[in-house]
């Protein structure tokens, strides 16, 4: 079993750099299909996802070169080979093959989609769309069934009961190549949207207002091959800027797109965070004493339901009681029963965790069990007195690239152990 040892109470400095986002990648990857070339990604990072997602492609058919951050990948050889069991069950983000087979193929045999336990995750939106698009769906044991009687989907106007990343980025891929207009309404506006549709542009598609919440998608009837940078994570920015903030003696954290995490700066700096903001970095300085804050997570450009976790140590540290409110998850809480082993006073009831600090924290062995909470809990043991044992990491290795090395080059004292 795989653990991080931390041996905590180092503070950190120097610079550290974030990689491209978990979540624009792992959609660019599957939508890749759609092309008839090459499509090269600059800025992929180096996490178990993007590993999977390519032992996907590789099983069904595309050829894939891996160089450091650059990902070329020829999906000319892609067979729609039916995706029940392996790789596929192992991500949520899996769910992006359902639109890009549909959108190539016009049906698709896929597993049901993995990923993080954050309380019920239903895939109903997703199904919805493709349905209004003409595909039938229906449950084959394991896996999900999505066919049209041998026509191409065509274009629908599809209206989002709730606003979601996942449906609206998946009608956006399958909606690249159908017969017609597609209109997605109510559509979420995460920049990672926007990712998907510049790669699903530069490969010809015509589609505009992503980014907004009305997204109109003419679909094309061939897609090109083209080369594309991913954006930089904002969630492990948001990480890492937590993380310098409750430990940190002076940190730069570098490849920031600043508007990206608007609604989180905000946050900090009502706590009394110092920080600098820089063109595409920002440096965060050594802090005095922080207020406590509440917090309510909603979509972008909300608070990011996913910076809810990494926050949570550094409102440890802060003066007085808050609370935080997931409107997206309300079962996110994970991270809270681990913190409070390490000494904290936090609790989750009814939807909401509150808290009181300042907390002095102290390392214990905790269990990491989705992968924010692993990343909370990673702060938790830099900041803890003593040693902390993680267990569960493979959660936090789906997300956060090179966390070992850039974690030891700020000065932690942090190191992956194979038991
Ligand atoms: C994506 C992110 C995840 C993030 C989440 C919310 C990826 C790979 N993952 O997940 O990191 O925490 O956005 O920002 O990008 N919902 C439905 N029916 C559906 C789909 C969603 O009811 O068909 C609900 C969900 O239960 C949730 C809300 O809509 O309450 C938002 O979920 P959604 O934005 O779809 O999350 P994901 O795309 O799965």
């Amino acid at each position: 079993m795989r653990k991080i040892v931390i041996n905590g109470g180092k503070p950190l400095s120097g610079e550290v750099a974030v990689s491209g986002a978990k979540n624009s990648v792992v959609a660019l990857i599957p939508a890749i299909i759609l092309a008839d070339d090459i499509v090269t990604l600059d800025g992929v990072p180096a996490i178990s996802d993007v590993d999977s997602l390519i032992d996907i492609m590789e099983i069904m058919g595309a050829s894939v070169k891996r160089d450091g951050e650059t990902l070329e990948i020829d999906p000319r050889g892609v067979k729609n080979i039916p995706m029940p069991y392996g790789k596929i069950n192992s991500l949520r983000a899996s769910y992006y093959f359902y639109g890009s087979l549909l959108g190539r193929f016009g049906e698709a045999t896929v597993g049901l989609p993995g990923g993080c336990d954050l309380g019920p995750r239903p895939i109903d939106l997703h199904l919805k769309a493709f349905e209004a698009m003409g595909a039938s769906v229906s449950y084959e044991g394991e896996s999900m069934r999505l066919a049209t009687d041998g026509q191409p989907i065509y274009g629908a106007h599809i209206y989002m009961d709730t606003v979601s990343v996942g449906a609206t980025i998946n009608t956006m891929i399958a909606a690249a190549k159908a017969k017609g207009r597609t209109v997605i309404e109510n559509a979420a506006r995460e920049p990672e949207i926007i990712d998907v549709a510049t790669l699903l542009n530069n490969m010809g598609a015509h589609i505009r207002g992503a980014g907004t919440d009305i997204i109109t998608i003419d679909g094309v009837e061939t897609l090109k091959g083209t080369r594309h940078q991913v954006i930089p994570d904002r969630i492990e920015a948001g990480t890492y800027i937590a993380m310098a903030a409750a430990i940190g003696e002076g940190v730069k954290v570098t490849n920031v797109l600043y508007e990206h995490l608007d609604s989180y700066i905000a946050k900090l700096e009502e706590m009394g965070v110092r920080m600098t903001v820089e063109e595409d970095a920002i440096f965060v300085e050594k802090q005095g004493e922080l207020k406590a804050v509440s917090i309510k997570t909603s979509p972008y450009p909300g608070f990011a339901t996913d910076l809810q976790q990494p926050i949570t140590p550094l409102l440890l540290t802060a003066k007085g009681r808050g609370s935080i409110v997931d409107t997206i998850y309300e079962k996110r809480v994970n991270h809270v029963p681990e913190l409070a082993r390490m000494g904290a006073e936090i609790s989750a009831l009814g939807g909401q965790i509150v808290y009181q600090g300042p907390n002095e924290l102290t390392g214990v062995p905790v269990k990491a069990s989705d992968l924010r909470a692993g990343a909370a809990l990673v702060i938790a043991g830099l900041m803890a007195k003593g040693r902390t044992e993680i267990t569960n990491i493979e959660f936090i290795l789906r997300g956060y690239s090179n966390i070992i090395e850039k974690l030891t080059a700020l000065g932690a004292d942090i190191e992956l152990v194979n038991d």
